[in-house]
């Protein structure tokens, strides 16, 4: 995830913005760059390295500077390295800028620059076009030439821009993507969190969508899209560096929760139209030939990208009507699997470094099968060693438990299930339609089900769950990876021992470990199978067992007033594995939280398992 910070004022401009960099170095990122400002040019230093690599570099710059920018990259649109990092100028190099988001029509803008304009890009990355736009729009106003630039861009921006014929001023602007100003005296800051600039003010305006400023040592002035000038309350920030850097959440876990809407909005954004429905995956090339000749798809991966890959087979096989198989790499490396070139794989990885999974790529490829990779790390080894790939764009994921990765890989997949459907055999029958249409309304269902009163609800629960050291997870059909998944959470933060089984399968053994009291989570989100699930609740039931339902409103009427039911919002059936998964990661959480266990870092795990 990119960072921003920005400074003008009496300090030594560098050292304010490597310290802000360094607050920002928790997201992550692989490059990073400053521009600085005297009194007549802009020098822009940028690294392919670290912030300490990049302070380094800054030591033999004489320090008379009267504002800079600082950034730090994670690559989305271009490979890491120097050239890709920020900031970008324009032609003349007397404008710079950094920027977070996604400049989503940069083709066309590029185009229409570098034909019609005569500029000369130098970067493979989306941002570079927003320097090239300013450039093109400036005529002795940087605030003019930015709100011109605003208004012909699709996508999101936090955007913080220099010139050099202005000395000591810094241009903002907001679109989908944060930026705080920091107050001080005789020096104001910018920044895309608020770590950056906790060490020198408290005092911030946060700037909303739509809205720019303009920053000088002595002046703050909000603006509107329309340039008339806006006034804004002063918020306090009360928190310490720690919570600030998880947003004030107690947790990087929550905080990756509660990002969940905009998580997938990223992964849908660019690729579903949100009027239509219709799917496009641009970076994807196969030919018609190629997917009609598909006689089977593998997906490969580990723990919880694995059970993404579950309800991917689910989607795939009845949108797309190709058999799928799922394995874990693990498995799947040492048991000589028969493949052909007829075949795809998939593998899907958050972090692109899992051992088990890229030597499950290295196989399938040995074996002349094309891969897909689906993971969040641009540049990762998977990404780079996968013939195609489709990025879930879900941000930094911290918390070694994954949760909002999780949710991205899914959209990923729906969006694949659409596409391979489209290619093979059109989009003709209502599961599409009715898929893509929930597609478009999943950000905000989402945002509805994380509201207040729903995590207390789960709270709640938690209290009775954490009190046992066993748990069970049952589910039919598309409910049963969604439990699989919600046994491995809850396991592997509150350390409670949790076995996921389809709900069909409990007779057939686990059953009898039901006593009273026992807690048994069940899933039924799917129609078709509703009446079965019941019954296997019921055997629980009959045994003692404390069971817990994740149902749908629409179900309500086949449960008894006082029952403990969890009630998620009405959407495609095919998409509910999505809203279910996020309940069972907020009971993974609280009752990790009640039972005091270290939530964001489980003993014995690491975040990205690069060993066998
Ligand atoms: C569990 C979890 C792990 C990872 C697994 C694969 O919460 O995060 O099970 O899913 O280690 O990691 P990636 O997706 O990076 O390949």
């Amino acid at each position: 995830m990119c960072g921003i910070i920005g400074y003008t004022g009496y300090r030594e401009v560098s050292a304010v913005l490597i310290d802000g960099l360094k607050k920002l170095e928790y997201r992550g990122y692989d490059s990073a760059g400053v521009a600085l400002q005297g009194s007549e040019k802009l020098v822009v230093t940028k690294t392919a390295g670290s912030v300490d690599g990049l302070k380094e570099m800054l030591i033999n710059l004489a320090d008379s500077h009267l504002a800079g920018i600082g950034h730090t990259r994670w690559a989305t649109h271009g490979r890491p390295t120097e050239v890709n990092a920020h900031p970008h100028s324009s032609c003349c190099e007397d404008i710079a800028l950094i920027h977070n988001g996604i400049i989503e029509n940069h083709s066309s803008l590029k185009k229409w620059l570098s034909e019609e304009a005569g500029h000369v890009f130098r970067s493979d990355t989306d941002t570079e076009v927003l320097a090239h736009l300013i450039e093109e729009y400036y005529e002795n106003d940087l605030l003019l030439a930015v709100r011109k630039a605003a208004a012909k861009v699709k996508g999101s921006y936090a955007l913080v821009v220099l010139s050099a014929k202005e000395p000591g001023r810094m241009v903002c602007a907001r679109q989908d993507s944060p930026l705080i100003i920091g107050l001080g005296e005789r020096e104001n800051f910018v920044a895309s969190d608020i770590p950056a600039l906790l060490a020198y003010t408290k005092d911030t305006i946060i700037l909303e969508d739509g809205e720019f400023a303009s920053i000088t040592k002595n002046d703050v002035q909000l603006y509107n899209q329309e340039g008339n000038i806006i006034h804004k309350d002063v918020f306090k920030i009360t928190w310490d560096v720690e919570s600030a850097e998880k947003g004030g959440y107690e947790h990087f876990m929550l905080k990756e929760i509660m990002e969940q809407p905009v998580a997938v909005r990223e992964t849908l954004r660019q690729r579903l139209d949100m009027e239509t429905g219709e799917v496009t995956l641009d970076e994807l090339d196969f030919n018609q030939e190629e997917l009609a000749n598909l006689e089977k798809i593998y997906i490969l991966a580990c723990g919880t990208a694995y059970h993404a890959g579950l309800v991917g087979k689910f989607i795939l096989e009845k949108l797309a009507g190709i058999p799928v198989e799922v394995d874990v790499a693990s498995e799947f490396r040492y048991r000589d699997p028969i493949i052909n070139k007829n075949q795809l794989a998939i593998v899907i990885s958050q972090s692109g470094e899992t051992a088990d999974t890229l030597a499950a790529l290295r196989l399938v490829k040995s074996k002349g099968v094309k891969v897909l990779a689906i993971t969040n790390v641009v540049g990762s080894s998977v990404s780079r060693e996968a013939d195609q790939v489709l990025y879930t764009w879900a941000g930094l994921e911290i918390a070694v438990a994954s949760t909002k990765a999780y949710l991205s890989q899914l959209a990923a997949l729906y969006l694949l299930s659409l596409y391979f459907a489209d290619k093979r055999s059109g989009l003709a029958n209502n599961l599409a339609h009715e898929l893509a249409a929930g597609l478009v309304a999943l950000p905000g269902q989402l945002k509805l089900l994380l509201n207040d009163d729903n995590l207390q609800e789960i709270k709640r629960y938690c209290e009775k769950l954490a009190k046992w050291d066993r748990a069970f997870f049952v589910g039919r059909n598309l409910d049963f990876p969604v439990a699989m998944e919600g046994a491995l959470k809850l396991k592997e933060i509150s350390y409670i021992h949790a076995e996921a089984y389809a709900a069909g399968e409990l007779k057939h053994g686990p059953l009898a470990l039901i006593e009273e009291g026992v807690p048994v989570i069940a899933i039924a989100t799917q129609k078709h199978i509703l009446e079965k699930t019941l019954s296997n609740v019921q055997e629980v039931k009959a045994r003692g067992g404390d069971v817990f339902m994740i149902t749908k409103k629409a179900f309500a009427e086949s449960f008894k007033k006082g029952e403990a039911c969890f009630y998620l919002p009405d959407s495609a059936e095919i998409l509910m594995p999505v809203l279910s998964a996020v309940v069972t990661q907020l009971i993974a959480y609280y009752t990790a939280v009640i039972r005091g266990s270290s939530v964001d870092k489980p003993r014995n795990l690491a975040k990205s398992v690069t060993v066998e």
